[in-house]
């Protein structure tokens, strides 16, 4: 397949970003698209010129590192898939494919498609920790717990903090990332102690990083690869609602 790239470079958090066009003559329907660009790389680099910066880590849609905006949507046309999981087999001969960071207030850009999500890991920092002895796995399994209870923390652990949502939304809310962080504790027996002075200093902690509010336009939730769902949120409300009247 032939295919024609525009990606956006910015060498740096303040300097002017660009698309550039790069032609990709040799794509094959078998390549994820980050080998597609990992043999546009090799090609920049053997004609001495900077390589396109993105991220990247397992390669398996599971660390979150990948994010990039495809064609206008994060992580690319497919639902339910990190760009690392994404193959070429879902372009065709001719496309032209537009490449671009998340594009959030509280999510700088670093370099061409490298944002800094560190925000997110101050929100869940912001958590602090669970003061009941948890022992070893061996342990964790001799408490008993509700199946729908375990089931629906399981759907929340699931989240990959890979910030989709975040690019997703047009108020740069970090809500669905946060809810699936605070209902992950607070549906099991471990997480309680803390519960409710938990989820005030997470939302805090995502106000004070400059992150917008929802307002339930449902964007995040479709562009989640993890499926996580929006009743999160709704969680999260009823969680933070309990907080402020009882604390
Ligand atoms: S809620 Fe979904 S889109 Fe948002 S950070 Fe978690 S996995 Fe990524
Ligand atoms: S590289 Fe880890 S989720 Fe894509």
């Amino acid at each position: 397949m032939r295919i024609t790239l525009n990606v956006w470079r910015q060498t740096g958090p303040d300097a002017h970003g660009r698309f550039e066009r790069y032609d990709m003559p040799d794509a094959t329907e078998h390549m994820s698209f980050l080998e597609m660009l990992d043999v546009v790389n090799n090609r920049l680099i053997e004609a001495g010129k900077e390589p396109i910066a993105f991220e990247h880590d397992c390669r398996e849609g599971i660390c979150g590192a990948c994010g990039m905006v495809i064609n206008g949507r994060p992580h690319g046309p497919k639902q339910r898939v990190t760009a690392c999981q994404l193959h070429m087999r879902s372009f065709h001969d001719g496309d032209e494919i537009w490449i671009e960071p998340w594009r959030a207030a509280a999510f700088p850009v670093i370099r061409d498609l490298v944002v800094d999500r560190s925000p997110l890991d101050r929100i869940i920092q912001a958590g602090g920790y669970i003061s009941a002895p948890t022992g070893g796995a061996v342990d964790a399994n001799a408490m008993p717990i509700r199946k729908a209870d375990a089931d629906l923390a399981f759907d929340a652990a699931t989240c990959i903090g890979c910030g989709a949502c975040v690019a997703a939304c047009p108020n740069g809310s970090a809500m669905l990332f946060t809810a699936a962080k605070v209902a992950h504790l607070a549906l099991m027996p471990q997480g309680q102690p803390e519960r409710y002075d938990r989820v005030i200093s997470m939302v805090e902690r995502m106000d004070e990083e400059g992150f917008g509010s929802c307002t339930n336009h449902g964007a995040c939730e479709s562009a989640c690869p993890k499926g996580i769902s929006l009743d999160f949120i709704a969680w999260l409300n009823r969680d933070l609602l309990k907080a402020a009247l009882t604390r």
